[in-house]
């Protein structure tokens, strides 16, 4: 049985105290949640968060970390130093990185492997932009996608990643894309991933939705065979609809 998941995704929002108060906020309300619950938070949250979230379902993400383990890099995070905060989980592939930061495919095979080099799980994002999707070449991104950062992992490797399906053009527009259209492509995802790791680790594989996903269109989307949850952006930053959107799940 895969695990349903929703996941947040704050991005380069909330300071340190707003960030605490909305995850306290959510230790105090989501007791029970009938799905594994995760939030990414920016790293200088990590640590508090982590602490402040012992004892309670919820897990906690970092939404980027480093292409090389340590050094001389000023600035970057390394996924060692992700780990020793106490979070689980590492957002990579992430559009916004991928456009903004120029984040390739051998960067970001990079990453995944020293995330899981250091115990970290990655949520690997995938998705293509309006123009793929106009011309009908959105299947063949997502695999080029696929192969070009995570499918080199091996079969045991594989058991720890969880995928985010962000079609570009739904993300932060409010263009929530259909629950067919979530659907077939989830469908196809997973069919590439037994093609690769055999229909068992198909099976097995979480494949969340990602892209102007809110409580009012959740239901709808998480109905769906091969969509196991979410990836929230926007409305993981108010409590009240996070955990609307895990009652959804
Ligand atoms: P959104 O962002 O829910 O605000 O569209 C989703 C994401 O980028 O992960």
């Amino acid at each position: 049985m895969r695990t349903k998941m929703v996941a947040g995704n704050w991005k380069m929002n909330k300071t340190l105290q707003e960030g605490v108060a909305l995850a306290t906020e959510l230790k105090e309300t989501v007791k029970n949640p009938s799905c594994a619950v995760v939030i990414g938070t920016p790293f200088i949250h990590l640590a508090t968060v982590s602490e402040l979230l012992k004892g309670s379902p919820i897990k906690v993400a970092a939404e980027n970390c480093a292409d090389k383990d340590k050094g001389a890099f000023t600035g970057e995070v390394s996924a060692a130093m992700v780990k020793s905060t106490g979070a689980e989980y590492v957002i990579l592939g992430h559009s916004e990185r991928r456009a903004y930061y120029h984040e390739d495919y051998a960067i970001l095979r990079e990453k995944v492997r020293l995330a899981l080099d250091n115990g970290l799980k990655p949520i690997f994002c995938i998705g293509e932009v309006k123009e793929e999707r106009e011309a009908g070449k959105q299947n063949e991104i997502v695999k080029a996608q696929l192969e070009g950062s995570v499918f080199n992992l091996t079969a045991e490797e594989w058991n720890n990643i969880t995928l985010a399906y962000e079609p570009v053009w739904a993300i932060g527009t409010g263009l929530t894309a259909t629950p067919e259209q979530a659907q077939e492509m989830h469908a196809y995802i997973r069919s590439l991933v037994a093609e690769k790791y055999g229909k068992q680790a198909a099976e097995d594989t979480t494949i969340l939705y990602g892209g102007s996903c809110n409580e009012k269109n959740a239901a709808e989307l998480f109905a769906n065979e091969d969509v196991d949850g979410g990836l929230i952006g926007g409305a993981a930053l108010i409590g009240e609809k996070f955990r609307a959107i895990i009652a959804a799940r």
